[in-house]
């Protein structure tokens, strides 16, 4: 199995969901190792993986990987939202370039392929509080980032339906867990918090996202790889439903710091007010169900989990704020 972004947030614990749940993959990782990769996120597994630094827009390097491998699951990205309105040009290089010659590829080799991807190229559900994502639903993305992952997951379906390339698609909400970069929500505002800093309320905190832990996720990659129908796109979110303002008071009783201790930032141009997915066809379809829908245990975990691995994420820190004080938030 090739893991591209193996050494970012999901891809890490991906490759440790596979060696601990599925052992008969080996499995190699292609990551570039930028700002967002770590491979110290792989060292407790470095004896049985092979790790391969880069870019998976390198066209010589993906083709001779992707022909030694039966099964590609892709998650290299650049991924995250504020960096993509700061500086599009990685995005549509990574996200559409990237994907392109992954697709190429497992063209050429006719390859297995699931492709990562995000609710978020469905776009903003928007204020009225109803409806939620299907499959079907149309595609509408607001953000540089939100239009690349879009358009990487147009290159897949053409290529299922002009090539016949043996690829799956999905679409999920929002992760926390481990190994998370400290420039997402839920890794910022825990970290700020152990280091007796305030958190960070991007406007008014109503967005609403469908927090999901990351190893339900990848159990669900793993669920579509084995039973998914080729050329079909899959939701997967908790259900776990809440604002940005509820998941903040929720870590600071978490972490015992009194309720509303938080600082109001700047918006996020272009915010999304709200991201929700019906999973009927993955839970009908293949049986998926989330071990952690409650969000309360699974962000207690979380929360453990950054305050024992400070050495994981505390050189990002500095960096990482820095940024967001250019950006003003
Ligand atoms: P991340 O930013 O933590 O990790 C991305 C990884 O990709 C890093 O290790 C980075 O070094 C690597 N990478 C970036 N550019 C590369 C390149 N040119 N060549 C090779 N490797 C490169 O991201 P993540 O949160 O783990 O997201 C992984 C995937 O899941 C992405 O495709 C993202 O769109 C998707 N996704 C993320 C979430 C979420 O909540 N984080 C939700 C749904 C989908
Ligand atoms: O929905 C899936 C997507 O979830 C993935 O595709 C993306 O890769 C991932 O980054 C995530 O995107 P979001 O923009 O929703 O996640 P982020 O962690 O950046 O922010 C979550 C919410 O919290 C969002 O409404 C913005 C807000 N926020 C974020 C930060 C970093 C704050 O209020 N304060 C903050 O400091």
């Amino acid at each position: 199995m090739l893991v591209t972004g193996g050494a970012g947030f999901i891809g890490a614990n991906f490759v440790h969901h596979t060696l601990r749940h599925h052992p008969r993959y080996r499995v190699r990782v292609l990551d570039a190792l930028t700002y967002a990769g770590d491979e110290r996120a792989l060292a407790p597994v470095a004896g049985r993986i092979e790790f391969v630094r880069g870019d998976v827009c390198d066209a010589r390097l993906v083709d001779e990987l992707v022909a030694a491998s039966d099964v590609v699951v892709h998650f290299a990205a650049e991924s995250h939202v504020d960096n993509s309105l700061d500086d599009p040009s990685p995005f549509v290089r990574t996200n559409v370039q990237g994907t392109f010659t992954v697709l190429e590829a497992v063209r050429r080799h006719d390859r297995r392929l699931h492709h990562v991807s995000t609710d978020e190229v469905f776009g903003d559900l928007g204020a009225d509080g109803g409806g939620r994502f299907t499959e079907t639903s149309r595609y509408d993305p607001s953000s540089p980032y939100s239009a690349t992952k879009a358009a990487s997951d147009l290159l897949v379906r053409a290529w299922v339906r002009s090539y016949g390339v043996r690829a799956t698609v999905s679409n999920c909400a929002n992760n926390y867990g481990p190994f998370q970069h400290v420039e997402k929500f839920v890794p910022r505002q825990v970290t700020n918090l152990l280091l007796g800093r305030p958190a960070k309320l991007f406007g008014t905190g109503e967005n609403v996202r469908e927090w999901t832990h990351v190893d339900d996720h990848n159990a669900a990659v793993h669920l579509i790889l084995d039973r998914g129908r080729i050329g079909e796109s899959y939701l997967i979110g908790s259900g776990g439903e809440r604002s940005n303002r509820e998941v903040l008071d929720l870590l600071l009783e978490l972490m015992d710091r009194p309720p509303g201790s938080y600082e109001h930032v700047p918006d996020r141009p272009g915010h999304d007010l709200r991201y929700a997915a019906d999973c009927t066809k993955l839970r009908t379809e293949l049986g998926w169900r989330p071990r952690f829908p409650d969000l309360r245990a699974g962000l207690a975990e979380t929360v453990a989990w950054y305050r024992d691995n400070e050495w994981w994420w505390k050189p990002a820190k500095e960096r990482t704020e820095e940024r967001y004080r250019r950006l003003g938030r």
